[in-house]
């Protein structure tokens, strides 16, 4: 053992009643053995464009840092002129957000720092904090010249009630959500996507077209399964606007494994028919009305309807005993997260430049995370209604997880080492696993409603 786990070992022990697994924490050889040992099958679900504070925030369980605990939490409506007032989070969202907020990286760079060009050095030595100040300012700035601006404001700082969010409620109350899981990069989707699946979106900080012409040559997960013995498919879909997310990669297509590229249709077939693959991974229809993935302007109760489906297949189908779902999400989105974003280590040496609103170059160097995101484990083995905080490295130091924490994890499940710094670095959460199997875990979940659209 590092001796400086040492420390985190004694902050464990502090901890233990609090812990499902007892005696179990991350990075430990009697966790990583309950983990092999119990789940066989992982399907991964990755939902598009929330933050923790706009999906969850209305989730009451104990443990859950968000507006409805902890609020209400506040933006100037202009960063730059007080008189204009606060918008506060107050509960109930629209079912459909029609303005999409800013995500791009200097929408991000403007939401959390009130700037698009925010000083990078200052960043990196920890002078400058985000403030998570300008989401309003920001939302106004791209639409108030025609949208109403009260409509505006809910739709980057309200938050969806229990009731507006049935599917996920009862997940909240009969699993493990995660307190502290931030996007791996603030910016778009299929650099999330691929940082989920690789560790790094490769110095891409857009969703630029090398990701539909296969033109990544970084290791993914797919490529690591294959070539150690493991099975995955990665189905999708057919609507598209996400992925496919094993598509951003040379490799699927150079070593002929585009067949495991499957449409949606089939995950539910494969799992009635207890022949899911060891990885199952899900990407979901992107991003008007009629799609699933919750980004604006698809409707939040569209994405619970196939949130509720693929949980109650799993739960029916023959595998669900060795089964590891986890719910999670691309990235924030752009809506409010009262969360600052902490740094990271960069995964390459790779950086991303774009011009900004302001008429300046911004030059990203991936050393900090995006905002706060829902995410779930659920499982047999995790323990009902569980908040999870904060996590550790493989050093026993208390970091947030992240997106690379799946990568973290499934390289103990399935024994290959960290794809690059970042991953390394990351959070695992094998200790997550109980050593034994709960039996009272819901045979389907509620149906998902529509509510008031905007
Ligand atoms: C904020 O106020 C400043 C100063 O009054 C103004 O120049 C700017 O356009 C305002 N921003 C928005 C988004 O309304
Ligand atoms: C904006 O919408 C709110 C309700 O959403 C309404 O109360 C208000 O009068 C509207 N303002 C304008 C200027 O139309
Ligand atoms: C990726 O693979 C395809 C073959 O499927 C090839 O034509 C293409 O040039 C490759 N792209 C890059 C960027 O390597
Ligand atoms: C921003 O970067 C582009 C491409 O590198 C360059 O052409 C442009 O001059 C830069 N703009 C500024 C303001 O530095």
């Amino acid at each position: 053992m590092h001796p400086s786990a040492l420390v985190g070992l004694l902050a464990f022990a502090a901890a233990a009643s609090a812990v499902p697994a007892k005696n179990h924490h991350a990075h430990s050889d009697p966790a990583i053995k309950n983990l092999k040992s119990n789940i066989k099958n992982v399907v991964i679900l990755v939902m598009e464009n929330r933050s923790l504070d706009n999906l969850l925030g209305g989730q009451t369980i104990k443990g859950l840092e968000n507006p409805i605990n902890n609020g209400p939490f506040c933006n100037p409506f202009n960063l730059t002129d007080p008189s204009q007032g606060l918008a506060c989070s107050a509960a109930k969202d629209f079912d459909s957000v029609l303005n999409d907020p800013d995500h791009a990286i200097y929408g991000n760079n403007f939401e959390f720092f009130g700037e698009f060009t925010p000083d990078n050095d200052a960043i990196a030595s920890g002078k400058l904090v985000p403030t998570q100040k300008g989401f309003v300012n920001e939302q106004m700035r791209l639409y108030s010249s025609k949208v109403n601006k009260t409509d505006l404001a809910t739709q980057v700082m309200h938050y969806y009630t229990e009731e507006q969010v049935p599917v996920l409620t009862s997940l909240v109350q009969n699993y493990l959500t995660f307190n502290h899981w931030h996007s791996d990069i603030p910016g778009n989707t299929d650099p999330n996507r691929a940082a989920l699946v690789s560790g790094t979106s490769y110095g891409h900080g857009l969703n630029d077209a090398a990701f539909s012409n296969h033109g990544f040559p970084q290791r993914s997960i797919f490529q690591q399964l294959t070539e150690t013995g493991h099975s995955w498919i990665n189905y999708v879909d057919p609507k598209g606007g996400t992925g496919p997310d094993a598509g951003f990669f040379n490799w699927t297509y150079t070593s002929g494994n585009e067949d495991k590229i499957q449409p949606l249709a089939n995950f539910y077939t494969d799992a009635a028919a207890g022949e899911l693959p060891e990885l199952t991974y899900l990407n979901p229809s992107c991003c008007g009305v009629g799609t699933t993935s919750m980004h604006p302007t698809g409707l939040i109760s569209d994405g619970e309807t196939l949130i509720k489906g693929v949980y109650d297949a799993l739960r029916a189908g023959p595998q669900w005993d060795d089964t590891l779902f986890i719910l999670t999400f691309d990235e924030s989105g752009g809506f409010h997260d009262h969360v600052p974003p902490p740094l990271a280590p960069r995964p390459d040496d790779l950086t991303f430049t774009l011009a900004t609103p302001n008429g300046q170059n911004y030059t990203f160097p991936f050393n900090r995370l995006g905002g706060r995101i829902p995410t779930l484990l659920i499982s047999p083995w995790v323990s009902k209604g569980y908040v999870e905080q904060k996590g550790t490295n493989e050093h026993g130091k208390t970091v947030s997880y992240s997106a690379t924490s799946i990568l973290r994890t499934l390289g103990y499940l399935w024994d290959f080492e960290p794809f690059n710094p970042r991953v390394k670095a990351a959070a695992s959460f094998e200790h997550l696993i109980r050593p034994s199997h709960r039996k009272n875990t819901p045979s389907a979940l509620p149906d998902a409603v529509a509510f008031k659209k905007a």
